[in-house]
């Protein structure tokens, strides 16, 4: 067999945010976070058995070596994984993304759950789920090594709407799928404010949300807020889930932007739509929340019935605007490829 194993992962949003971590050691976070499941924007991974002194690691078709600081989280969790499988054998290992590269959307989540799945498969020779968890590695397995990589890599593991509990110790932190994404059929349409490169890394920014005096006033709260999303959620209510959607994202980059070394991934360009929207919304002419990772680019959440409005009121408003459309999915791919 000389064909690849594929792995085609999308990213999530988090309506929910892990912001913090608990043990950075452990990948523990700080609080339970929920998430959608995307659809379009993903990352595809192939991989392979390679005779060789190191993996080789191609990303668009380029080779890089584990001295690229680009890929150094690749390598590092290549390294892991290996240490923890008790793995020697050598990768050939191919990764593309299938959103503009540059235009400043992070793909670690999707990034790194592909990645751990091409590997395992490669090195366990496991064409398919199924086949995986045969050996041992059941979605959740697969979650909990992809978040080794990327705290928010574990929750592209499912597809739809996505829990990763905490849990009481570190060893008891859990990812499931809340609900499928036949549940609601929301979309997500991306408003790409700028494409800079995020400034401080999400892994520097768990760390630093801890000396934000708003930091544990904001944990004290997110159980509440937790079960109030997954009530609306559950209730397809859009006027529930929109505002505790804004008010989290607002909260997160409120923690970051009053840390003892404050931050702001928000550009201009972002604070200006955010009013925006509010205020289109406020005159009923569209239905649509936003929420926002760590970076600048606003993620505006809506139903199916929306889209169309919402595309005429962008347009009018941001005629040159970059923007990508996506809506929820139905999670991770496994195949064999011949090439
Ligand atoms: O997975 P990380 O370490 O890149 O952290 C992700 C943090 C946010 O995207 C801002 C929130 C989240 O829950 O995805």
């Amino acid at each position: 067999m000389n064909g690849f194993y594929r792995a085609t992962v999308a990213s999530n949003i988090a309506f929910l945010k892990y912001w913090g971590k608990r043990d950075k050691a452990l990948q523990w976070p700080a609080n339970d976070s929920l998430s959608m499941t995307l659809d379009q924007l993903k990352t595809e991974t192939r991989a392979r058995l390679y005779q060789g002194d190191d993996h080789l690691f191609r990303f668009e078709g380029r080779v890089y070596t584990r001295q690229t600081r680009q890929f150094d989280k690749a390598f590092r969790h290549l390294d892991e994984l290996a240490r923890l499988l008790g793995e020697e054998r050598r990768l050939e290992i191919d990764t593309l993304n299938h959103f503009p590269i540059g235009a400043g959307m992070a793909s670690s989540a999707s990034g790194l759950a592909a990645l751990t799945i091409a590997t395992l498969a490669a090195w366990l020779d496991a064409p398919t789920f199924d086949r995986l968890a045969a050996q041992g590695f059941s979605a959740e397995r697969l979650a909990h090594l992809s978040r080794l990589g990327s705290g928010s890599a574990g929750r592209s593991l499912f597809g739809g709407y996505v829990v990763w509990e905490a849990g009481v110790t570190a060893d008891q932190q859990r990812v499931w799928p809340f609900a499928p994404a036949t549940a609601w059929n929301l979309r997500d349409t991306v408003v790409v404010c700028s494409a800079d490169e995020k400034s401080l890394s999400s892994s520097d920014a768990h760390q630093e949300a801890w000396s934000s005096p708003l930091f544990k006033p904001r944990l004290a709260g997110l159980p509440e807020r937790m079960k109030a999303m997954q009530a609306a959620l559950e209730r397809r209510d859009m006027e529930s889930l929109g505002p505790l959607l804004e008010t989290e994202a607002l909260e997160m980059h409120a923690v970051i932007m009053t840390a003892g070394q404050p931050h702001q991934y928000l550009a201009e360009a972002s604070l200006d739509f955010l009013v925006r929207l509010r205020n289109a919304r406020q005159a009923g002419k569209v239905q649509a929340y936003f929420t926002i990772d760590a970076g600048p680019n606003i993620h505006v959440i809506h139903e199916a019935s929306e889209h169309e409005k919402l595309c005429q009121w962008l347009k009018s408003e941001y005629p040159t605007q970059l923007l990508l459309h996506d809506k929820v999915g139905s999670g991770p791919q496994l195949e064999y490829v011949s090439h």
